[in-house]
């Protein structure tokens, strides 16, 4: 354990320290990591059963094309056909349709509460019908044109229809092809039904002028079911030279050689709601009626250009499927990848809430090491849940991971994790607490996915909201994961039922795909939040040491900040004076002592307190606590400083100010001639704390927080190898009784507390450090552990300097070399054992048991060898009396009670120098009492 002469830990030495730590510890977690890794594979089965489920469920005859036994060949024998002519109504769908129905071309006619009336404003013409046709629904359709040539337009427009009109129903396309016949119903997506022939609104024969009523059936057979659909030819359509309406047309430039027309309709009746694709739209007719106007027109009535029918391309037969993992995708998987981030925050939290992180750095482990390891860690985590999630996605067969490009993938979700680690690490600073850490970072999973599904998706989908305010939604990291994942899963969904590939890299080029803006947000917004993390974790974290000051960067340009501390110190004496008139003269002794120390620039001295204090705020009321008041402390090397008290006297506060948990109020104290305000980090690197409660991880074994320690500092030397750390390790467990019985081999979680007692006494002394802090080292041990551990402490000694409280006498006692009894955050003396006795416990106990009614005799039997003495205890004949040293002669004693003895019937008897203990109480007792007085 004595250990070579090592200088501090280089990055790497640390960072390797830390690794192996974190492995050993996650291979003791491997039951969670195994938990973890198993979520995705599970969410994966269940989309997976579930769609199966669904699938088979969609798979059944009713939703399949027809199928019927048909004898083709009239030999009794059946062959299965499938087709529109063998299915139902809803089995149709799926049906392939190889030769589509051929349906007349209509024209899109305005419903007649739509169509034009007088009152329309721009339009006040004396042609257009009164309002009060829309009440009677008689409005005629009205088309407009307009165009350089009136006479031109008014004649291309007559020839519009072509009057005459004998219905022919064994011919009905060619018959249809002649006039122009007209429907108001909206349209669809397919036209493998034209929805004006399943529809109750009329179609219409439109003419010029109205005539008589006609009405007649055109029959349709579909499948089994024959629909005779009524065709109402209503006539009362006129063309007005001057309105809007069923189609309007600008001639333009229109004349005999040049044929410019723009032809305007209404497309609301393509029927596009919200969320479905545009319909068709009746256009083809309009066109057909232009051209053959134009044509009559120029080259005789004679020459018609025919538009027969109009019909939908062929299609192949479909199956009713669901790809449930493109359509729940989002939501699930915005989960699954979240999942990650409690996971994240609350490991960094764990290590801030048990102080382990301070305990790191308080045996030199370095910010930058931390950093780099943990992160590299969280990321190693998290590569190896994402590679998972997508190898168990695709081998299931999910969509949403084999149709999207698996290079778009990787990218995208390698982004999000960096981003994602760097948030834990930010949000860490601002919790201590493991359990608030969870409840939160669970919140952010839940209300990310479903915030994304219910609040962010539906304005992706309104493609009326602006682009620029999706952009701003999704610089929230939870959002931009959401839309990532969204548009995977709409592009898998759209590719899985057209059958082709779903995202590419060039459809991040694409005008509604928002993968691109995220890649760039996310990007960005990790280069952002890192180093904002970084800077939080020194400026407001606590648990990671001594909080820095917010402009802490601008440290290194201030030059020679720290570098010689008399001269800055000669200003602050001045303050320092007022105590010492209180004093006793051997505390101001120490604060003299102190004084001349800082003029010199001796550091022989390892530890150097100036009049350090530290004021607690009042909180609720209470009035502001004054925990450690002026302490002043010189401490060479070699030397054992015991700290004794009482509860609550500031002993902890004062420790916990030299090792960097919390700032001196006022004042400061150097260790090696560094300042603990400025230059903690360096004292870090040779300092060993044994901190009051054990601060150790559940999972690893003494040995391994042994092995962590020792390679933080640097404790393998150049040349020395591994074994020399084992047996450096081995040292101090056997050092504090830990080796026997593979102790040293057990988990820390389930020492019994000496046994954890022990192995932080031995952590604090691995590797040598030069200043040694112990907080009640030997709390909890039984005698002979604690015997063993004096030895040790004792041998420890050695070159080096250990504060020590405890509330142990006997220890002190044993241990130090000088002891301060510290009583209300203030040293009440200090000196060494002896000198404390002699000076507070001038005088012998004397100790005698007697019958009871011989207590007078005794009185008087001590009153003679000491005029002076008191009695200070008596209880049925036992007596204690306090003689002044000065006055008695140890000789004198014995004779008198051998000559008493003849007298009385002495049972026992005993003197007694006053112990530790004795003056502690006193020191205190009179300490407090002239506290409460003042
Ligand atoms: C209008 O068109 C007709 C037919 O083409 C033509 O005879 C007439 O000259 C044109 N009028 C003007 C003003 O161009
Ligand atoms: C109806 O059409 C058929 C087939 O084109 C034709 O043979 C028949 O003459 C037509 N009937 C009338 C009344 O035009
Ligand atoms: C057709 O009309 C447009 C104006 O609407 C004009 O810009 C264009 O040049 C015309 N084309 C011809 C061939 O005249
Ligand atoms: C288009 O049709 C809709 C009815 O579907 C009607 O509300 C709207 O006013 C029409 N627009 C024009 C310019 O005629
Ligand atoms: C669109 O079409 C569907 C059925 O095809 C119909 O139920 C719906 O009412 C139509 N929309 C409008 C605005 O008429």
């Amino acid at each position: 354990m004595e250990g070579s002469t090592h200088g501090p830990a280089s990055f790497m030495t640390q960072a390797n320290a830390l690794l192996r730590k974190n492995i050993t510890f996650q291979k003791r977690n491997l039951k969670t990591n195994l938990g973890l890794v198993a979520f995705p594979f599970f969410l994966c089965l269940l989309i997976f059963l579930i769609q199966t489920l669904i699938n088979n469920e969609l798979d059944k005859a009713s939703n399949k094309c027809g199928c019927a036994c048909v004898d083709r060949n009239g030999d009794g024998t059946c062959e299965e056909v499938c087709g529109i002519e063998y299915s139902s109504l809803d089995q149709v769908g799926t049906c392939p349709i190889p030769h589509p129905p051929e349906w007349p071309a209509l024209l899109q006619v305005p419903r007649p509460e739509y169509r034009a009336v007088r009152t329309d404003d721009s339009f006040a013409s004396a042609d257009l019908p009164n309002e009060s046709c829309r009440r009677t629904g008689s409005c005629p359709a009205t088309i407009m044109f307009t165009g350089g040539n009136q006479s031109l337009g008014e004649s291309l427009t007559a020839n519009f229809f072509s009057g005459g009109f004998s219905p022919n129903t064994s011919d009905v396309l060619n018959a249809f092809a002649n006039i122009p016949l007209g429907s108001d119903t909206y349209t669809e997506l397919t036209n493998f039904i034209e929805p004006a022939l399943l529809s109750s609104h009329p179609m219409y024969n439109v003419q010029p002028e109205c005539t008589p009523n006609s009405t007649f059936y055109v029959p349709i057979t579909i499948g089994s079911t024959t629909f005779r659909q009524g065709a109402r030819f209503c006539n009362n359509l006129i063309v007005s030279s001057f309105s809007h309406f069923l189609t309007a047309y600008d001639f333009i430039n229109t004349n005999e050689k040049n044929f410019n027309v723009s032809i305007w309709y209404n497309s609301t009746y393509q029927n596009a709601t919200a969320n479905s694709a545009l319909g068709l739209l009746r256009v083809p007719r309009s066109l057909n009626m232009l051209s053959n106007a134009y044509l009559q027109f120029f080259r005789g009535s004679a020459v018609k250009v025919l538009l027969e029918f109009v019909k939908e391309m062929p299609k192949p037969g479909t199956k009713v499927t669901l790809d449930f993992s493109s359509i729940l995708g989002a939501l699930f998987f915005t989960w699954v990848v979240l999942q990650l981030f409690p996971v994240i925050l609350t490991s960094l939290v764990y290590e801030k809430q048990r102080n382990l992180r301070i305990m790191m750095k308080m045996h030199g482990l370095g910010d930058g090491p931390y950093w780099m390891i943990s992160y590299a860690y969280f990321l190693v985590l998290s590569l190896v849940y994402m590679t998972c999630f997508v190898v168990f996605g695709s081998l299931i067969g999910l969509k949403f991971f084999t149709l999207n490009s698996y290079s778009i993938q990787i990218v995208f979700y390698f982004i999000y994790i960096n981003l994602q680690i760097a948030l834990a690490f930010l949000l860490a600073t601002m919790f201590s607490n493991v359990k608030t850490a969870t409840v939160v970072g669970q919140i952010c999973v839940f209300s990310s996915g479903l915030l994304g599904a219910f609040l962010l998706q539906p304005f992706v989908q309104d493609t009326s909201f602006p682009r620029g305010w999706t952009v701003v939604m999704e610089l929230f990291p939870g959002f931009s994961l959401y839309r990532g994942l969204y548009e995977f899963a709409q592009y898998s969904r759209i590719g899985s039922s057209m059958g082709y590939d779903g995202m590419k890299w060039k459809d991040l080029s694409d005008k509604t795909n928002g993968m691109r803006e995220v890649l760039i947000i996310m990007f960005v917004e990790w280069l952002l939040v890192l180093p904002v993390a970084y800077y939080f974790d020194q400026v407001v974290s606590s648990g990671s040491g001594v909080r820095k000051s917010p402009l802490f960067f601008l440290q290194k340009f201030q030059k020679k900040h720290m570098q010689s501390f008399q001269r800055r110190l000669s200003f602050q004496r001045q303050g320092s004076k007022v105590f010492v008139q209180m004093e006793k003269p051997d505390v101001s002794q120490e604060r003299e002592k102190v004084e001349q120390l800082l003029l010199e620039s001796n550091t022989s001295h390892a530890v150097i307190c100036d009049n350090l204090k530290k004021v607690y705020p009042g909180r609720d009321g209470n009035p502001e606590k004054l925990a450690v008041r002026g302490l002043s402390l010189a401490l060479p090397r070699g030397e054992c400083f015991g700290m004794l008290g009482p509860n609550g006297a500031g002993k902890t506060s004062f420790i916990s100010m030299m090792t960097g948990l919390t700032m001196p109020t006022s004042g400061t104290a150097y260790v090696q001639g560094l300042d603990i305000r400025t230059n903690m980090d360096k004292i870090y690197t040779n300092m060993g704390v044994c901190p009051q409660h054990d601060l150790l991880w559940e999972v690893l074994t003494g040995r391994e927080h042994l092995l962590f320690y020792g390679r933080l500092k640097n404790l393998k030397g150049a040349a020395l190898t591994q074994s020399r750390l084992l047996q450096a390790v081995k040292d101090s467990l056997k050092s504090v009784n830990l080796f026997n019985g593979g102790v040293g081999d057990k988990q820390a979680g389930k020492y019994s507390g000496g046994m954890k007692r022990r192995l932080s006494v031995a952590i604090s002394l691995i590797g040598d450090p030069k200043v040694v802090y112990m907080d009640e080292p030997s709390t909890g041990l039984d005698p002979a552990s604690r015997n063993n551990l004096w030895t040790v402490l004792k041998r420890a000694k050695k070159g080096r300097a250990i504060i020590l409280t405890t509330h142990s006498m006997e220890e002190a006692e044993f241990l130090c070399d000088r002891l301060g009894i510290f009583v209300d955050g203030g040293f009440q003396c200090i000196g060494n054992p002896n000198e404390l006795k002699g000076r507070y416990g001038g005088s012998y106990v004397f100790t005698m048991t007697t019958d009871a009614n011989q207590e007078e005799e005794v009185g008087k039997l001590v009153r003679r060898f000491s005029p002076n003495a008191n009695r200070i205890y008596h209880i049925s004949g036992t007596q204690k009396f306090e003689l002044p040293k000065q006055e008695v002669r140890i000789a004198d004693v014995f004779q008198a009670v051998e000559k008493a003895k003849s007298m009385l019937t002495i049972y026992a008897w005993g003197l007694a120098d006053t112990t530790l203990e004795d003056v502690f109480i006193k020191v205190a007792r009179t300490a407090q009492s002239f506290n409460t007085l003042s």
